[in-house]
C-alpha cells in the first residue's frame, strides 16, 4: 500500500521556530545542516505535550512513564525485536547514554574503535569517558560502505576494549547486514571487547533495508552489545531529552543497572512522555508517511543534483534523512560547505568533521520540504 508523504511546514512558520537550525544562521540561509526535521510533529506526540503543558506537569521524571511498554512494542512491530523490560533504562539523550556506558565498560586510556566517516561527537564523548579514539575507517565498495571487519579485529588484538557503532550508520545512511553485525560480535567476544551501538536513526531505516538491531543480531551479540536510542531523530525530539539504553544479557543488564542514579534522573519528563506516544501504534501511520517524504526527498535531490551539479556524487540511503554527498569533483577543497554558506547562502554539515573519508564531502538534511531543497540544490548549483 502507498502512504502519503507528510508536508513540511512552511518556511514562515520554521522561523518562528527558536531551535538552533532556525536560529544559527540569519534569514537569507537555508539551513539543512543539524538534524533537525522540519515536519509538524505526530499527532499523538502533539496531543500529549499540550496536555502535559495544559496540566503544569513539568516535574521530574517517574521510574517508568510507559516508555520502557512503548518501545518493547514498538520494537516487536518494526524490527522483529523482542526487549525484556528489565534490559530498558532511560536517561538524557543518546550522548549521554554512550558516554556512561562507557565509563563503565571501558578504564582511563582504553582505545574505542569509531568507523569515520562517523557523526562528529563520536570523537568527543570518547574522551569524555576517558577513553581514546582509535579510527577504523568504512570500507567503500560497488553497493556503498560497510565495516572494516579484519581491520575491526585488527585493533581488538592489539587491544581495543570497544566499539562505538553507528546503525543505521551517519553519515552514510549504510544499515549493517545481520551476518556482518553478528560476526563483529563473534569478533568482539573473542577479544573480550564490547560493542555499544546507536541506533538513533533506526526508526527511518526503510523496511526494504533490513535493519537488524545489534542486540537481535545474534547470540553473541546479547552478550557483547549495549544499545541507545531514542525517538528524537525521526520525530524531531531533541530538545526534550529522552533516550532508552537497551540491554540483553544479565551481566550487560547489570552494569546499566550499576549506574548512579543520576543517570535514569536526567531523562526529561517532556521527552519520556512524547517517546512514549511516538513509539505507539497509534504514531505508526505518521512515521509511514514521514518515510515517504524522506524517500522522496532523496530520489528528488539525487535528480536535483544531476541536474545543478553533474559532478556531485551520492548514493541515496538506506536510512534517515542525511544525505552523503562527495563534491570532491567540483574542485572546491576539502571543506565545499564553506563556501557554499559564504556564496550560495545554504549551510550543510561539514564534510571534514565527520573525520577521515571526509574531505570534499558535504552532509545535506533532507529533513524538509521539496522546495526548500530545491532552493538549495539549486543555489549551490549556481556556484558554477
Ligand atoms: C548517530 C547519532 N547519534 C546521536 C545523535 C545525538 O543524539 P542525542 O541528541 O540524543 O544525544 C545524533 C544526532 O544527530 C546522531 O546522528
Amino acid at each position: 500500500m502507498s502512504v502519503a508523504p507528510l508536508e513540511a511546514l512552511s518556511l514562515d512558520q520554521l522561523r518562528r521556530r527558536r531551535s538552533v537550525k532556525w536560529r544559527a544562521y540569519p534569514d537569507d540561509v537555508l539551513p539543512l545542516f543539524v538534524a533537525e526535521t522540519d515536519f509538524a510533529l505526530a499527532p499523538a506526540v502533539e496531543a500529549t505535550l499540550a496536555e502535559a503543558v495544559a496540566l503544569g506537569d513539568t516535574g521530574y521524571t517517574p521510574d517508568d512513564p510507559g516508555i520502557r511498554d512503548a518501545y518493547i512494542g514498538f520494537a516487536r512491530r518494526r524490527y522483529g525485536q523482542e526487549i525484556d523490560r528489565s534490559g530498558i533504562a532511560s536517561t538524557g539523550d543518546v550522548m549521554m547514554g554512550v558516554v556512561e556506558i562507557l565509563r563503565q565498560v571501558t578504564s582511563p586510556g582504553d582505545r574505542v574503535i569509531i568507523t569515520p566517516p562517523v557523526y562528529p561527537p563520536f570523537s568527543i564523548c570518547i574522551p569524555e569517558a576517558g577513553a581514546v579514539v582509535e579510527p577504523v575507517p568504512l570500507v567503500e565498495g560497488e553497493d556503498g560502505f560497510a565495516l572494516d571487519l579484519d581491520g575491526i579485529e585488527a585493533a581488538f588484538a592489539a587491544g581495543a576494549r570497544a566499539m562505538l557503532l553507528c546503525n543505521p550508520h551517519n553519515p552514510t545512511g549504510t544499515v549493517h547486514a545481520r551476518d556482518t553485525l553478528a560476526r563483529l560480535a563473534e569478533i568482539a567476544l573473542a577479544h573480550g571487547a564490547v560493542i555499544v551501538s546507536d541506533e538513533i536513526h533506526a526508526p527511518l531505516a526503510r523496511p526494504e533495508a533490513g535493519f537488524t538491531p545489534f542486540l537481535a543480531a545474534s547470540a553473541d551479540a546479547a552478550r557483547v552489545g549495549y544499545a541507545v536510542t531514542s525517538a528524537s531523530k525521526a520525530f524531531n525530539l531533541a530538545g526534550l531529552k529522552c533516550a532508552l539504553m537497551l540491554t540483553a544479557d544479565d551481566a550487560t543488564t547489570a552494569v546499566v543497572r550499576g549506574m548512579p542514579e543520576e543517570v535514569t534522573w536526567r531523562t526529561g519528563l517532556f521527552g519520556a512522555l512524547a517517546g512514549t506516544a511516538a513509539f505507539s501504534p497509534e504514531s505508526d501511520p505518521w512515521l509511514d508517511s514521514l518515510q515517504a517524504a524522506i524517500r522522496a526527498n532523496h530520489v528528488l535531490l539525487a535528480d536535483l543534483l544531476s541536474e545543478h551539479v553533474p559532478a556531485a556524487r551520492y548514493r541515496i540511503p538506506d536510512a534517515g534523512y542525511l544525505a552523503w554527498v562527495d563534491l570532491s569533483a567540483k574542485g572546491w577543497g576539502d571543506d565545499p560547505a564553506t563556501r557554499i554558506l559564504r556564496e550560495a547562502k545554504v549551510a550543510l554539515h561539514h564534510g571534514p568533521h565527520f573525520g577521515q573519508g571526509g574531505a570534499g564531502h558535504v552532509r545535506i538534511n533532507v529533513g524538509c520540504s521539496a522546495e526548500v531543497l530545491t532552493e538549495a540544490v539549486r543555489r549551490i548549483g549556481d556556484l558554477g
